[in-house]
Protein backbone atom coordinates (compact mmCIF):
# COMPACT_ATOMS: atom_id res chain seq x y z
CA UNK A 1 0.00 0.00 0.00
CA UNK A 2 1.31 3.49 -0.56
CA UNK A 3 1.84 6.00 2.29
CA UNK A 4 1.56 9.22 0.18
CA UNK A 5 -1.15 10.83 -2.77
CA UNK A 6 0.44 12.42 -5.44
CA UNK A 7 -1.90 14.27 -8.64
CA UNK A 8 -0.45 14.77 -12.27
CA UNK A 9 0.67 17.92 -14.54
CA UNK A 10 -1.35 18.51 -17.00
CA UNK A 11 -0.95 20.53 -20.82
CA UNK A 12 -3.48 21.87 -23.17
CA UNK A 13 -3.25 20.88 -26.82
CA UNK A 14 -6.02 23.14 -27.76
CA UNK A 15 -8.42 26.14 -26.95
CA UNK A 16 -6.56 27.98 -23.57
CA UNK A 17 -8.07 31.59 -23.38
CA UNK A 18 -10.84 30.60 -25.55
CA UNK A 19 -11.91 27.98 -22.93
CA UNK A 20 -12.49 30.88 -20.49
CA UNK A 21 -15.38 31.91 -22.98
CA UNK A 22 -17.10 28.99 -22.94
CA UNK A 23 -15.14 27.77 -25.80
CA UNK A 24 -14.42 23.61 -25.67
CA UNK A 25 -10.79 22.73 -25.51
CA UNK A 26 -8.64 19.88 -25.51
CA UNK A 27 -6.30 18.53 -22.56
CA UNK A 28 -4.18 15.95 -21.18
CA UNK A 29 -2.70 14.64 -18.06
CA UNK A 30 1.15 14.35 -17.98
CA UNK A 31 1.74 11.37 -15.33
CA UNK A 32 5.51 12.06 -15.82
CA UNK A 33 5.62 15.05 -13.77
CA UNK A 34 3.68 14.95 -10.35
CA UNK A 35 3.02 16.34 -7.15
CA UNK A 36 3.12 14.29 -4.12
CA UNK A 37 2.03 14.81 -0.46
CA UNK A 38 2.21 12.51 2.73
CA UNK A 39 0.96 13.02 5.86
CA UNK A 40 2.38 10.89 8.91
CA UNK A 41 2.64 11.38 12.43
CA UNK A 42 4.35 13.95 14.54
CA UNK A 43 2.67 14.18 18.05
CA UNK A 44 3.30 18.12 17.88
CA UNK A 45 0.97 20.28 15.83
CA UNK A 46 -0.01 20.14 12.28
CA UNK A 47 2.63 21.45 9.88
CA UNK A 48 3.35 21.50 6.16
CA UNK A 49 6.77 21.35 4.76
CA UNK A 50 7.72 21.26 1.19
CA UNK A 51 11.92 21.73 0.36
CA UNK A 52 11.11 22.72 -3.00
CA UNK A 53 9.37 26.35 -2.48
CA UNK A 54 11.55 26.23 1.15
CA UNK A 55 8.18 26.38 3.28
CA UNK A 56 8.30 24.92 6.70
CA UNK A 57 5.06 26.49 8.66
CA UNK A 58 2.19 25.02 10.91
CA UNK A 59 -1.33 25.73 10.05
CA UNK A 60 -1.34 28.75 12.32
CA UNK A 61 1.60 30.30 10.75
CA UNK A 62 0.41 30.33 7.54
CA UNK A 63 -0.59 33.60 5.40
CA UNK A 64 -4.02 33.88 5.26
CA UNK A 65 -5.33 34.67 2.37
CA UNK A 66 -2.31 31.87 0.78
CA UNK A 67 -4.41 29.10 -1.62
CA UNK A 68 -2.73 26.31 0.80
CA UNK A 69 -4.68 27.60 4.25
CA UNK A 70 -7.98 27.67 2.60
CA UNK A 71 -7.60 24.80 1.25
CA UNK A 72 -6.56 23.18 4.78
CA UNK A 73 -9.42 25.18 6.09
CA UNK A 74 -11.81 24.10 4.10
CA UNK A 75 -10.39 20.31 4.45
CA UNK A 76 -10.44 20.83 8.34
CA UNK A 77 -14.48 21.46 8.20
CA UNK A 78 -14.84 18.91 5.97
CA UNK A 79 -13.32 16.49 7.75
CA UNK A 80 -15.32 17.59 10.81
CA UNK A 81 -12.01 18.58 12.80
CA UNK A 82 -12.04 21.16 15.29
CA UNK A 83 -8.39 21.27 14.98
CA UNK A 84 -6.11 19.48 12.35
CA UNK A 85 -4.64 16.79 13.93
CA UNK A 86 -0.86 16.92 14.86
CA UNK A 87 0.61 15.60 11.60
CA UNK A 88 3.48 16.88 8.87
CA UNK A 89 1.97 17.58 4.91
CA UNK A 90 5.11 16.99 3.00
CA UNK A 91 4.78 18.30 -0.30
CA UNK A 92 7.17 17.01 -3.08
CA UNK A 93 6.86 18.33 -6.74
CA UNK A 94 8.57 17.70 -10.01
CA UNK A 95 5.71 20.50 -11.34
CA UNK A 96 7.45 23.18 -12.52
CA UNK A 97 5.72 26.31 -11.12
CA UNK A 98 3.90 29.34 -13.13
CA UNK A 99 4.91 27.69 -16.71
CA UNK A 100 1.39 26.05 -17.66
CA UNK A 101 1.63 22.64 -16.49
CA UNK A 102 -1.00 23.16 -13.54
CA UNK A 103 1.07 23.06 -10.99
CA UNK A 104 -1.52 24.61 -9.14
CA UNK A 105 -4.01 22.46 -9.33
CA UNK A 106 -1.96 19.58 -8.71
CA UNK A 107 -0.66 20.94 -5.04
CA UNK A 108 -4.44 20.94 -4.09
CA UNK A 109 -5.49 17.68 -5.76
CA UNK A 110 -2.76 15.66 -4.15
CA UNK A 111 -3.44 17.11 -1.01
CA UNK A 112 -7.35 16.52 -1.05
CA UNK A 113 -6.90 13.03 -2.31
CA UNK A 114 -3.81 12.47 0.76
CA UNK A 115 -6.54 13.82 3.29
CA UNK A 116 -9.15 11.50 1.97
CA UNK A 117 -6.66 8.50 2.00
CA UNK A 118 -4.43 9.22 5.38
CA UNK A 119 -8.23 10.60 7.59
CA UNK A 120 -9.83 7.41 5.20
CA UNK A 121 -12.89 9.04 4.04
CA UNK A 122 -13.38 8.40 0.40
CA UNK A 123 -13.93 11.66 -1.57
CA UNK A 124 -15.60 10.87 -5.43
CA UNK A 125 -13.81 12.27 -8.53
CA UNK A 126 -16.30 15.12 -8.73
CA UNK A 127 -16.23 16.21 -5.49
CA UNK A 128 -12.51 16.38 -5.34
CA UNK A 129 -12.73 18.51 -8.70
CA UNK A 130 -14.83 20.74 -7.23
CA UNK A 131 -12.60 21.65 -3.83
CA UNK A 132 -9.75 22.26 -6.43
CA UNK A 133 -12.29 24.43 -8.89
CA UNK A 134 -13.00 26.48 -5.50
CA UNK A 135 -8.83 26.98 -4.85
CA UNK A 136 -7.77 27.54 -8.28
CA UNK A 137 -10.47 30.80 -8.09
CA UNK A 138 -8.23 31.95 -5.66
CA UNK A 139 -4.80 31.31 -7.55
CA UNK A 140 -6.58 32.30 -10.86
CA UNK A 141 -9.52 34.68 -10.34
CA UNK A 142 -12.36 33.47 -12.82
CA UNK A 143 -10.60 30.00 -13.98
CA UNK A 144 -12.97 27.82 -16.58
CA UNK A 145 -11.99 24.83 -14.71
CA UNK A 146 -9.46 23.00 -17.07
CA UNK A 147 -6.68 22.67 -15.03
CA UNK A 148 -8.47 20.65 -12.40
CA UNK A 149 -10.92 18.88 -14.28
CA UNK A 150 -7.58 17.40 -16.04
CA UNK A 151 -6.26 16.71 -13.18
CA UNK A 152 -9.01 15.27 -10.83
CA UNK A 153 -9.97 12.50 -14.09
CA UNK A 154 -6.28 11.99 -15.14
CA UNK A 155 -7.73 11.20 -18.48
CA UNK A 156 -7.38 13.21 -21.84
CA UNK A 157 -10.75 15.24 -22.22
CA UNK A 158 -12.97 17.70 -23.72
CA UNK A 159 -13.50 20.16 -21.56
CA UNK A 160 -15.97 23.69 -21.86
CA UNK A 161 -17.57 25.29 -19.27
CA UNK A 162 -21.06 24.37 -20.37
CA UNK A 163 -20.79 20.85 -20.69
CA UNK A 164 -18.23 19.73 -18.50
CA UNK A 165 -15.87 16.83 -19.00
CA UNK A 166 -15.92 14.43 -22.03
CA UNK A 167 -13.30 11.78 -21.91
CA UNK A 168 -11.36 11.54 -25.31
CA UNK A 169 -10.40 8.34 -26.47
CA UNK A 170 -7.40 8.69 -28.46
CA UNK A 171 -4.23 6.86 -28.79
CA UNK A 172 -2.00 9.27 -27.63
CA UNK A 173 0.94 6.66 -27.43
CA UNK A 174 1.11 6.81 -31.18
CA UNK A 175 1.77 11.00 -31.01
CA UNK A 176 5.43 12.34 -30.23
CA UNK A 177 4.60 15.55 -28.52
CA UNK A 178 7.21 17.27 -26.65
CA UNK A 179 6.36 19.95 -24.10
CA UNK A 180 9.12 22.20 -23.53
CA UNK A 181 10.13 24.73 -20.67
CA UNK A 182 10.70 28.52 -22.21
CA UNK A 183 12.14 29.84 -18.70
CA UNK A 184 10.02 32.48 -18.77
CA UNK A 185 7.81 32.44 -16.30
CA UNK A 186 4.08 34.65 -16.17
CA UNK A 187 1.30 34.58 -14.05
CA UNK A 188 -1.96 32.88 -15.85
CA UNK A 189 -4.49 35.78 -13.52
CA UNK A 190 -2.29 38.70 -15.45
CA UNK A 191 -2.21 37.04 -19.08
CA UNK A 192 -6.40 35.94 -18.71
CA UNK A 193 -7.09 39.38 -17.87
CA UNK A 194 -5.07 41.39 -20.59
CA UNK A 195 -7.57 39.21 -22.89
CA UNK A 196 -10.13 40.05 -20.95
CA UNK A 197 -9.05 43.79 -21.22
CA UNK A 198 -9.59 43.37 -25.11
CA UNK A 199 -12.66 41.19 -25.57
CA UNK A 200 -14.08 43.22 -28.06
CA UNK A 201 -11.19 43.10 -30.31
CA UNK A 202 -10.32 39.14 -29.47
CA UNK A 203 -13.66 37.45 -29.33
CA UNK A 204 -13.78 36.68 -33.14
CA UNK A 205 -10.11 34.84 -32.72
CA UNK A 206 -11.90 33.38 -29.62
CA UNK A 207 -14.49 31.72 -31.55
CA UNK A 208 -12.12 30.66 -34.35
CA UNK A 209 -9.99 28.77 -31.91
CA UNK A 210 -12.96 27.04 -30.69
CA UNK A 211 -13.67 25.73 -34.22
CA UNK A 212 -10.35 24.47 -34.02
CA UNK A 213 -10.64 22.67 -31.02
CA UNK A 214 -13.69 20.95 -32.32
CA UNK A 215 -11.55 20.10 -35.31
CA UNK A 216 -9.33 18.59 -33.63
CA UNK A 217 -10.97 15.88 -31.67
CA UNK A 218 -11.62 14.07 -34.77
CA UNK A 219 -7.94 14.25 -35.88
CA UNK A 220 -6.57 13.25 -32.53
CA UNK A 221 -9.13 10.02 -32.28
CA UNK A 222 -7.65 8.59 -35.83
CA UNK A 223 -4.16 10.43 -34.33
CA UNK A 224 -3.87 11.54 -38.17
CA UNK A 225 -0.60 13.95 -37.16
CA UNK A 226 -0.35 15.64 -40.34
CA UNK A 227 -3.74 17.63 -38.92
CA UNK A 228 -3.33 17.81 -35.52
CA UNK A 229 -0.07 19.80 -36.73
CA UNK A 230 -1.31 22.36 -38.58
CA UNK A 231 -4.56 22.60 -36.04
CA UNK A 232 -1.56 23.23 -33.60
CA UNK A 233 0.01 26.18 -35.82
CA UNK A 234 -3.44 27.86 -36.76
CA UNK A 235 -4.13 27.44 -32.96
CA UNK A 236 -0.55 29.23 -32.12
CA UNK A 237 -1.37 31.98 -34.91
CA UNK A 238 -4.92 32.90 -33.38
CA UNK A 239 -3.01 32.77 -29.59
CA UNK A 240 -0.28 35.51 -31.17
CA UNK A 241 -3.73 37.48 -32.39
CA UNK A 242 -5.09 37.53 -28.30
CA UNK A 243 -1.72 38.85 -27.71
CA UNK A 244 -0.75 36.03 -25.30
CA UNK A 245 2.43 34.69 -27.37
CA UNK A 246 5.73 36.81 -26.77
CA UNK A 247 8.75 37.65 -29.01
CA UNK A 248 10.88 34.88 -27.64
CA UNK A 249 8.24 31.43 -27.73
CA UNK A 250 7.82 32.78 -31.17
CA UNK A 251 11.58 32.13 -32.09
CA UNK A 252 11.87 28.89 -30.39
CA UNK A 253 8.44 27.48 -31.86
CA UNK A 254 9.67 28.37 -35.42
CA UNK A 255 13.36 26.98 -34.32
CA UNK A 256 11.36 23.77 -33.77
CA UNK A 257 8.95 23.94 -37.33
CA UNK A 258 12.34 24.85 -38.77
CA UNK A 259 13.26 21.44 -37.41
CA UNK A 260 10.27 19.61 -39.25
CA UNK A 261 8.10 19.67 -35.94
CA UNK A 262 4.31 18.86 -37.34
CA UNK A 263 3.41 21.34 -35.08
CA UNK A 264 3.96 24.19 -32.57
CA UNK A 265 2.24 25.87 -30.35
CA UNK A 266 2.33 27.51 -26.66
CA UNK A 267 0.22 25.69 -23.86
CA UNK A 268 -1.65 27.23 -20.68
CA UNK A 269 -1.50 30.74 -20.47
CA UNK A 270 0.99 31.72 -22.46
CA UNK A 271 3.63 35.13 -22.70
CA UNK A 272 6.32 31.97 -21.26
CA UNK A 273 5.17 29.00 -19.85
CA UNK A 274 5.94 25.89 -21.59
CA UNK A 275 5.25 25.23 -25.66
CA UNK A 276 4.40 21.60 -27.05
CA UNK A 277 5.86 20.21 -30.36
CA UNK A 278 4.12 17.64 -32.01
CA UNK A 279 7.41 15.24 -33.86
CA UNK A 280 6.83 12.97 -37.02
CA UNK A 281 8.25 10.24 -34.85
CA UNK A 282 9.94 8.72 -32.02
CA UNK A 283 13.56 9.20 -33.73
CA UNK A 284 12.12 12.84 -34.59
CA UNK A 285 11.28 13.48 -31.05
CA UNK A 286 14.85 12.37 -29.74
CA UNK A 287 16.42 14.35 -32.19
CA UNK A 288 14.41 17.59 -31.53
CA UNK A 289 14.85 17.25 -27.92
CA UNK A 290 18.69 17.08 -28.43
CA UNK A 291 18.63 20.38 -30.22
CA UNK A 292 16.76 22.30 -27.80
CA UNK A 293 18.81 21.06 -25.53
CA UNK A 294 21.92 21.97 -27.18
CA UNK A 295 19.88 25.38 -27.04
CA UNK A 296 20.13 25.42 -23.28
CA UNK A 297 16.35 24.72 -22.82
CA UNK A 298 14.70 21.92 -20.93
CA UNK A 299 12.35 19.54 -21.71
CA UNK A 300 10.19 18.51 -19.86
CA UNK A 301 8.79 15.21 -22.15
C1 LIG B 1 -4.63 27.90 -17.99
O1 LIG B 1 -4.03 26.62 -17.83
C2 LIG B 1 -5.62 27.89 -19.10
C3 LIG B 1 -6.34 29.22 -19.37
O2 LIG B 1 -7.26 28.95 -20.43
C4 LIG B 1 -7.06 29.75 -18.17
C5 LIG B 1 -8.27 28.91 -17.78
O3 LIG B 1 -8.75 28.12 -18.57
O4 LIG B 1 -8.74 29.11 -16.65
C6 LIG B 1 -5.37 30.28 -19.86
Amino acid sequence: MKDFSSASGKTILFGEHAVVYGEPAIAIPLPQIRTTARLYDNHQEFRIISNKINLNKSYKELDLSSGIYRLLTFLKDYFSFHILPADTLEINSNIPIAAGLGSGAALSIAIIREFSRYYEKPISVEEINRIAFEIEKIYHGNPSGIDNTTISWEQPIIFSKSKGVTKLSSDLQALDFLVIDSGIYSKTIDVVSDVRSNIDKNMPFIKKIGIISNKSVQALISCNKNEIGELMNENQFLLGKIGVSCKELDEMIDFGRGLGALGAKLTGAGRGGNFLLLAKDHQHAIMLKSKYETQGLRVIL
